[in-house]
């Protein structure tokens, strides 16, 4: 009967917080991350003090975040549904990660997550939760109690003396989840599938209209197949996500209208910004295109939605994606140089790319006279050969239409 709470601070949490301690009549520990979605911890731990709470984790994750979860992910191309980078997702296995370390240093049987009986997340909470300890109990409040409605919620605030933000009287205009990779907004003004997002939804991102009339141009280095700098600049993961965040929000790079398909069955429409992870995508590929053979770059690209779709369903822990992992990693021993980039109005292109591992060869590839490896004549057997099959399947083709 001590339960650790996900526990952000807000309105929603705080009013998990008293119904756990009511309901279930348990000691209630919280746990409260930063992985850099922008809000101050402090008054976190003052509400979970103010409601008598004695044992309250406050951790900066940004670091462990971006390296070993963000990062093993970008070595993948993750890409859920060909466009989503899975911001939302790969973060929940982390928060789960300390939720269970933070059950067994407290002597908790249980934690508990606020995620809706609806989405996505309460599956990734849950199986990570259960793959790292099989004994844990989550309790999931919003799937057991009443109080669905706005004034519902509100009513039980008061009447527990939590106080409620007046912003949060009404009702919400739309659900946020944000981190270092991504802000994602979902629900109420945006259900409608069929209607442009306002664009205060946007928080991270200029509009590409609004963005500076020059492109800007930078360079990142890999080593890995992991960035490890900026314009020459060794930065740690976490800060080198923080530099491409400015440098993409600036110029209104990352924006994403998208309506997905949840794990649990129905259609929902959100809009992402990630601003940092789209120019990553975009220069990981382009460090890629000289580095990778083209045997092994095709089969990663046939095994991406694959892993993207175990990480939007929940399945970090999974042994399906460590087997993964392991081929995507063995990938990228050689994925190491640079590469630069020009953003421009919404747009991050790669522009050029140097390794020392180079497989590119200009000898090999010029139109004008090479050294020698190559013999142009070669070709005329490779494509007899493999236009054999085609001629045969070409000529029954002409003999059936002849009748
Ligand atoms: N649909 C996204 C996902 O499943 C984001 C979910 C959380 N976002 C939110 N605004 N509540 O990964
Ligand atoms: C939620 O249901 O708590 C957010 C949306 C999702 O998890 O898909």
């Amino acid at each position: 009967n001590k339960v650790v709470l996900a526990y952000s601070g807000g309105l929603d949490t705080s009013i998990i917080l008293k119904w756990l301690k009511q309901v279930y009549d348990c000691e209630v520990v919280t746990f409260t991350a930063d992985l850099g979605q922008g809000e101050e911890l402090e008054p976190a731990r003052k509400r979970a003090e103010m409601m008598g709470i004695t044992e309250i984790y406050i951790e900066d994750l940004r670091e462990e975040f971006v390296r070993d979860f963000v990062f093993p992910m970008f070595r993948a191309n993750a890409l859920y549904e060909g466009v989503y980078l899975l911001g939302t997702s790969i973060a929940r296995p982390l928060i789960a990660k300390r939720l269970v370390e933070i059950a067994e240093a407290t002597g908790a049987d249980a934690v508990a997550h606020g995620a809706t009986g609806k989405g996505n997340d309460q599956v990734r909470f849950e199986l990570s939760a259960y793959a790292l300890n099989p004994g844990i109990r989550v309790i999931a409040p919003w799937r057991e109690w009443d109080l669905q409605s706005r004034t519902k919620l509100i009513e039980f605030a008061e009447q527990n003396q939590i106080p409620v933000p007046k912003d949060k009287r009404g009702e919400a205009p739309f659900s946020v989840d944000a981190n270092l990779l991504h802000t994602s907004s979902e629900g109420k003004v945006l259900e409608d599938p069929a209607i442009e997002a306002p664009d205060y939804v946007y928080q991270r991102t200029v509009d590409p209209v609004d963005a500076p009339d020059t492109p800007e141009t930078i360079t990142i280095g890999f080593e890995k197949g992991d960035a490890v700098s900026v314009n020459g600049e060794t930065l740690s993961p976490a800060s080198l996500l923080t530099r491409l965040n400015e440098l993409g929000g600036r110029h209104g790079i990352g924006r994403l209208d998208l309506v997905e398909n949840r794990f649990v069955g129905m259609k929902s429409r959100g809009i992402y910004e990630t601003p940092g992870g789209t120019i990553l995508l975009a220069a990981h590929r382009g460090i890629e295109s000289i580095t990778l053979d083209r045997g092994a770059a095709h089969l990663k690209d046939e095994i991406m939605p694959r892993y993207a779709e175990l990480i939007y369903n929940g399945l970090w822990y999974s042994p399906e994606r460590e087997m993964l992992q392991a081929l995507i990693d063995k990938s990228q021993e050689f994925v190491a140089g640079e590469v630069t980039l020009k953003l421009y109005k919404g747009s991050a292109n790669v522009v050029g790319r140097s390794s020392p591992y180079s497989l590119y060869s200009e000898d090999l590839v010029t139109f004008e006279e090479g050294t020698g490896t190559y013999d142009h004549h070669d070709a005329e057997g490779f494509i007899k050969l493999n236009g054999l099959r085609l001629k045969t399947y070409g000529a029954r083709k002409l003999r059936l239409a002849r009748g």
